[in-house]
């Protein structure tokens, strides 16, 4: 739960932590670790003009912690949402573009400071006015040791973005590289520039896991492809991400290849303007 506050004239943002505990006392002091433990990733990560700047934790005269964060304006899912009812998918785009870059320059801070944030989807990316976005909720990141970590498939990202490799481990443990974030950061992708009403996914992704992890992103790559054909015919960044991304781990592009095809559809697309 988020709330907006302020201290002596200065807008914050508290962010009061579910607690995944049980009920009651020991549920309180459950939220008290998640808020600590993001708190800790976040100052351990640092600070980057795209990465959400926490102050400090606070906790309440009934005990309850809370985050305190810099407030941004609305997620990067909602400014698609209103951008895309208000001026059209084309024209909403525009805007979005550069805001997606900024996501995936945090998101590669995070990953060089040796961090996989685990949960990435447009509704833990901020923005802040017109001109900044930030990566935030770090509630699941994890400090990788030797470029790897290891969790539990099921417990990492939401349903929708999350890689072939945690669908098929469910509730084993699964060794993990920056690669598993970089398949989300592609899933966001679509699903912030897919005109309105577009779904990426027609069945749970669960029903997409096969016996191996080719197999497994080659079937959701296959209906991802067939939906982007149906909905963006003539988009060949759309097209280009989802194919060299939706691949097993090994094959996916870095961070910096992702970034290269989407700056080339911004020159392409202002030239296009002109
Ligand atoms: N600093 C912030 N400023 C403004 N809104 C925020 C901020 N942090 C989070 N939110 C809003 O609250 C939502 C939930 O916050 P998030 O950190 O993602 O927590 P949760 O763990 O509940 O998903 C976000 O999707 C966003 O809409
Ligand atoms: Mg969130």
């Amino acid at each position: 739960m988020v709330f907006r506050s302020s201290f002596r004239g200065q807008p914050l943002v508290l962010k009061v932590a579910k607690g995944r505990g049980p009920e009651g006392m020991r549920q309180v002091s459950a939220a008290g670790q998640e808020v600590a433990d993001e708190f800790a990733v976040l100052t351990a990560v640092g600070q980057h003009p795209n990465v959400v700047r926490a102050f400090a934790v606070l906790t309440s005269s009934l005990g309850r912690p809370a985050l305190v964060l810099e407030p941004a304006t609305e997620s990067l899912h909602a400014a698609a949402c209103r951008l895309k009812a208000r001026d059209g998918w084309l024209a909403g785009r525009k805007s979005l573009v550069p805001l997606f870059q900024q996501f995936l320059v945090g998101l590669s801070y995070v990953h060089g400071r040796s961090f996989l944030h685990l949960d990435v989807k447009p509704s833990n990316i901020l923005v802040f006015g017109d001109n900044r976005a930030a990566l935030a909720d770090f509630g699941l990141a994890r400090e990788m040791v030797q470029e790897t970590c290891y969790v539990i498939g099921s417990r990492a990202y939401t349903e929708a973005f999350r890689c072939p490799e945690c669908l098929m481990a469910a509730d084993r443990k699964v060794r993990l590289t920056c690669s598993a974030d970089v398949w989300a950061a592609a899933v966001s992708f679509f699903d912030i520039f897919s005109p309105k009403d577009t779904n990426l996914w027609k069945m749970p992704p669960k029903t997409f896991v096969r016996e191996t992890e080719e197999g497994t992103a080659g079937s959701i790559r296959n209906m991802a492809l067939r939906v982007c054909e149906k909905a963006m015919p003539h988009d060949d960044t759309m097209m280009k991400i989802l194919e060299r991304s939706l691949v097993p781990a090994r094959q996916r592009p870095s961070l910096s290849g992702f970034l290269d095809v989407t700056q080339k559809k911004a020159v392409r697309g202002s030239a296009a303007a002109r």
